[in-house]
C-alpha cells in the first residue's frame, strides 16, 4: 500500500469575515466556522486518499476567541492520523489581527473522514508515513481519541 507524509495533504486556508457570515452582533456564526472547517479538513482528506469521503464525527468545539466582522480567519489543516479507512484531521483556527498579523489562536477541532467505495463502503487509505518526534505524538494521541469515538458510538 502506498505511503504519504503530512506534508502531502496539508492545507492553509484564509476567510475575510462578510456581513452574511455575522450575526446581529457582528460575530461570526459557529455554525459558519464549523463550515469552514468540514470543507478545510475534507480538502486534506480527500488530498490523502484521493478517493470520497464522508464525515464520520466531529469532535466537541470549543470557540476560544471571538470572531468579528472584517476579521482574517485562517484554518490551517493537516492529518494526524490514518487507520485502514479513516482519516483524522486537525483544523487550527486562527484569528490574523489586522493592526499587526498576530495570530491568536480561535477553535482547535478534530474531524474524522471515512474514505468510501462507489457503493459507499469504507475503501483503503494510503498509510502515513511519519517522519518525526511531533507527528508520532500526534498521532499516539489520535489514536486514544479513536479508541474514545468508537466507544462513544457503541453507547449511541
Ligand atoms: C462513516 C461510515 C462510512 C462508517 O461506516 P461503517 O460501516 O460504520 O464503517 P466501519 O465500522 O467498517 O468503520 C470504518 C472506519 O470508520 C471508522 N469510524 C466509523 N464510525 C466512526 C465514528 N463515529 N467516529 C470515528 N471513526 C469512525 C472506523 O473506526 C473505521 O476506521 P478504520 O478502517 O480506519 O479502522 C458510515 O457510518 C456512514 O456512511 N455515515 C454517514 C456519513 C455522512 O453522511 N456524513 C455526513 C455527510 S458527509
Amino acid at each position: 500500500m502506498e505511503e504519504k507524509t503530512v506534508d502531502d495533504s496539508r492545507v492553509d486556508a484564509v476567510f475575510s469575515v462578510l456581513p452574511e457570515d455575522t450575526n446581529i452582533y457582528g460575530n461570526l456564526f459557529g455554525g459558519k466556522l464549523v463550515e469552514w472547517i468540514d470543507r478545510t479538513a475534507a480538502i486534506v482528506a480527500v488530498r490523502h486518499s484521493r478517493k470520497n469521503v464522508v464525515t464520520a464525527n466531529i469532535d466537541n468545539l470549543s470557540f476560544l476567541e471571538p470572531i468579528k466582522l472584517g476579521d482574517i480567519v485562517i484554518l490551517k489543516a493537516w492529518i494526524n492520523y490514518v487507520g485502514n479507512t479513516s482519516m483524522e484531521v486537525q483544523v487550527d483556527v486562527y484569528n490574523e489581527k489586522r493592526s499587526n498579523g498576530r495570530l491568536v489562536l480561535a477553535c482547535r477541532a478534530f474531524i474524522t473522514y471515512v474514505a468510501i467505495d462507489e457503493n459507499g463502503k469504507p475503501s483503503p487509505v494510503p498509510r502515513l508515513l511519519i517522519r518525526n518526534e511531533e507527528e508520532r505524538n500526534r498521532y499516539n494521541q489520535a489514536l486514544e481519541r479513536k479508541e474514545q469515538r468508537l466507544r462513544m458510538k457503541r453507547q449511541i
